[in-house]
């Protein structure tokens, strides 16, 4: 089956277009519809973004793998991703992420493989928030304690 955006996204993505001076700018914003849409930037949705900006493929590929918030292949249900700069260490972080990372194999042991992956990245520009996290490459959390990460493995489907 074809690669396409569904109606909506289609809407949105011609609406957005209109805001930019030309299709090549809208590549981020692009990007992150087509994630939202089908999960990762598979190789089939490379594709198709270039064709609807008329990019080359190789530089869509370029701004994928530049941007850590662009995953390439499907992951887990839920990944949060750790800050592992120095404020949020001052904050506790090392041990709420080993928590996270002991709840993952817990709830990987009970349900099965591939709901939950705990990664770690470079600062989120939340410091003053710390500890802090993003979830799903989408929201970030600040202030994060275990029952915030409770309340997290609690959105996985049942
Ligand atoms: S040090 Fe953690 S968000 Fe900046």
């Amino acid at each position: 089956m074809a690669i396409t955006f569904n109606k909506e996204n289609l809407l949105l993505f011609k609406s957005r277009l209109e805001t930019y001076e030309s299709k090549e700018s809208a590549v981020l914003p692009t990007l992150a519809l087509a994630q939202k849409q089908f999960g990762y930037l598979s190789d089939e949705v490379i594709k198709y973004v270039a064709q609807l900006l008329e990019m080359p493929e190789a530089r869509v590929l370029e701004v994928v793998s530049f941007y850590s918030m662009f995953r390439t292949k499907p992951t887990a249900k839920i990944e949060i991703a750790f800050c592992s700069n120095l404020t949020c260490q001052m904050k506790g972080m090392e041990a709420l992420k080993h928590y996270a990372r002991e709840r993952a194999r817990e709830i990987a042991r009970m349900r099965g493989e591939g709901l939950v992956e705990v990664i770690e990245v470079a600062c989120l520009g939340s410091c003053d928030q710390g500890p802090a996290i993003m979830v799903n490459r989408e929201r970030q959390v600040g202030g994060v304690t275990k029952e915030a990460l409770e309340q997290i493995f609690a959105q996985l489907p049942g």
